[in-house]
């Protein structure tokens, strides 16, 4: 795979996170829901915001960006969620999922360094970073009080 062929792969998953992180927030319920419901808000914001610059990075490396929900669902390795889990198991998921974009993140680092694509290295380190951070929160928030 080249780096731009990678770079579309991030883009899909990107939006199946957001998506997916947006859906948890309009259907989240139980006696937490104020804090869920803005968690899940803040974390679809962040993600979305970075969708622009990685389709431009596609383009900057001279390929087309793709642009359709079809071909997003075939680029995706994220998976949508047809259902409404639980508080916690929405949680869990985007644990995974969130593993998912730490994945690809790597994938497309490891390209970006074969070739030499120093500005979109600085950038996906930045995402890789932010990823790390949505992990520990997702984390945090699935750990049991202690007794
Ligand atoms: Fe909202």
């Amino acid at each position: 795979m080249m780096l731009s062929e990678s770079l579309k792969h991030l883009l899909a998953n990107s939006y199946a996170f957001v998506i997916k992180a947006q859906q948890f927030h309009w259907n989240v319920e139980g006696p937490n829901f104020p804090q869920y419901h803005e968690f899940f808000g803040d974390l679809y914001a962040e993600v979305y915001a970075s969708i622009d610059k990685t389709a431009e990075y596609i383009r900057t490396l001279d390929s087309y960006t793709p642009g359709s929900m079809e071909r997003f669902s075939e680029l995706s390795q994220i998976r949508g969620q047809l259902k409404i889990p639980r508080a916690e198991l929405m949680f869990a998921e985007l644990e995974q999922d969130n593993k998912i974009m730490l994945d690809c993140l790597n994938q497309c680092m490891a390209f970006a360094k074969q070739e030499n694509a120093f500005g979109i290295e600085n950038y996906l380190a930045e995402r890789i970073d932010a990823h790390n951070k949505h992990g520990w929160m997702i984390r945090a928030t699935l750990k049991k009080e202690r007794a």
